[in-house]
């Protein structure tokens, strides 16, 4: 799938953002090893902490689905800045792709790609656990 049609799929899932606190759409879509994409949105909550995030939302499906070899995730927002994966996110990313590569895309459309282990460096991993 070329990075367009990701990103085209990302931002239909924004379009499902539950947003009312923070009015900030994001969507998200994530783009298995084997050609399928699992979409997501930010889902928030009146209690704010139990907002989830377009990405975790994203992975959520994923995994649930019994995916976990992951190539490739577009992000959307509608702000005028890239949009990144917060820290948690970044950190449930990696538990299962630490050299995803994650398109963060502009509200115009532009876009950068970056490794998530240059976004995510010396992270803590399963191999630290040493009982795995
Ligand atoms: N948000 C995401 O969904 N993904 C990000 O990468 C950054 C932030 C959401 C969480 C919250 O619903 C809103 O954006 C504002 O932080």
């Amino acid at each position: 799938m070329n990075d367009r049609k990701l990103i085209s799929l990302a931002s239909e899932a924004m379009a499902n953002s539950y947003s009312p606190y923070s009015r900030f759409k994001v969507g998200a879509a994530l783009e298995c090893q084997d050609g399928t994409v699992f979409t997501g949105c930010n889902i928030e909550n009146a209690a704010f902490a139990a907002a989830m995030c377009a990405e975790t939302s994203a992975l959520s499906a994923a995994v649930s689905a019994g995916k976990r070899s992951f190539k490739r995730i577009a992000i959307v927002s509608e702000g005028n800045s890239y949009c990144f994966p917060c820290g948690t996110c970044r950190q449930a990313l990696a538990e299962f792709a630490p050299d995803l590569e994650v398109l963060s895309v502009r509200s115009d459309g532009r876009y950068v790609s970056y490794s998530l282990s240059a976004l995510l460096p010396m992270s803590f991993g399963k191999e630290h656990l040493g009982n795995t």
